[in-house]
């Protein structure tokens, strides 16, 4: 299923992220950027050793905020570190967060001239935030920052499994119709 805002086409997919050929791959981090599980693992295992040697020397990353890397022997080029929020119905500030982090990792990949990049579901995984309440959040935030930001030319939003992926597939559909975007099926 894909979206056209501008000149940017978001596209929902389900697979592997570490295997996707484009110019950035975001990583769901932690604040430490040392690896962990989830997809931080996969991410790591696949780009080999020298991503944390780099990361090592980031100091960290806020919980909203993103750096970029390398992406070494992964085939995509860099790879943006984003750290989302953990789920917390209390915390007001929860929402911000996961907000700020897909707004970050775009500004961060315009900064670095990527102009196609891969988004994970942040935050849904370890980090125990419901699909059905992080994925509108999600959408709406790449879809806003795009209306504004032309170079972004693709953003791929890569689901782990099927039920995710329908998941998302209904948010897009209602985040599209109150932007009045079309929904490209398939
Ligand atoms: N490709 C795409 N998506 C993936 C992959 C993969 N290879 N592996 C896992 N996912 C999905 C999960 O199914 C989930 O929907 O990524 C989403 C995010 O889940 P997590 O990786 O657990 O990330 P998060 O919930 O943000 O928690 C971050 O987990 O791995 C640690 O170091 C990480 O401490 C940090 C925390």
């Amino acid at each position: 299923m894909r979206v056209q805002i501008n000149r940017t086409i978001l596209q929902l997919v389900q697979g592997d992220i570490t295997r996707e050929e484009v110019d950035a791959i975001v990583n769901a981090a932690n604040s430490t950027l040392l690896g962990g599980g989830g997809v931080d693992g996969a991410i790591h295992r696949a780009a080999g050793p020298q991503l944390l040697a780099e990361t090592r020397t980031l100091g960290g990353c806020a919980t909203g905020d993103a750096k970029i890397s390398r992406g070494y022997r992964l085939k995509a080029r860099h790879v943006i570190h984003a750290v989302g929020p953990v789920y917390n119905p209390r915390d007001p500030d929860v929402p911000v967060l996961l907000v700020s982090a897909y707004r970050r990792s775009l500004e961060v990949a315009l900064a670095n001239s990527v102009t196609s990049i891969a988004f994970p579901a942040i935050s849904t995984g370890v980090y125990g935030y419901p699909v059905r309440e992080a994925a509108p959040l999600a959408l709406g935030a790449i879809l806003d920052f795009c209306a504004q930001h032309e170079p972004i030319t693709l953003v791929r939003y890569v689901l782990f499994d099927a039920p995710a992926l329908a998941q998302h597939e209904k948010a897009l559909r209602a985040v599209a119709a109150e932007r009045r975007l079309i929904i490209v099926e398939g």
